[in-house]
């Protein structure tokens, strides 16, 4: 499995073992990290579930469709280029290593 990173707004790091084949999402919501507030349940129709991918692997995610990219215009904390909806990444064991922040805000 996976090994992920979660960074809190407080500066605290929460490493985790993550099953492949779920969400980011339902990883963060499974562990009970704070700040994923993810009110559609993962249906990409709230923007409560916005991340930000460590810069080093923006590149090494799958693109994020449409649909992403226009909910991402509606986050309640500031969209950076390394905004992602963590309902819409689904693990794999390409993720070993995946460090992602979580906004100070999500509504
Ligand atoms: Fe609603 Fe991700 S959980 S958009």
């Amino acid at each position: 499995m996976p090994d992920l990173v979660f960074l809190l707004p407080d500066g605290s790091e929460h490493g985790l073992e993550a099953p492949v084949g779920v969400s980011l999402m339902q990883v963060a919501s499974g562990a009970g990290i704070a700040g994923i507030v993810a009110e559609c349940g993962g249906s990409a129709m709230c923007a409560t579930c916005h991340v930000y991918v460590d810069p080093a692997w923006v590149a090494r995610l799958p693109a994020p469709l449409p649909n992403e990219l226009e909910l991402l215009e509606c986050t309640a904390a500031e969209r950076r280029p390394e905004s992602r909806l963590s309902c819409q990444i689904r693990i794999e064991p390409a993720l070993d290593g995946l460090r992602v922040q979580i906004p100070d805000r999500q509504t």
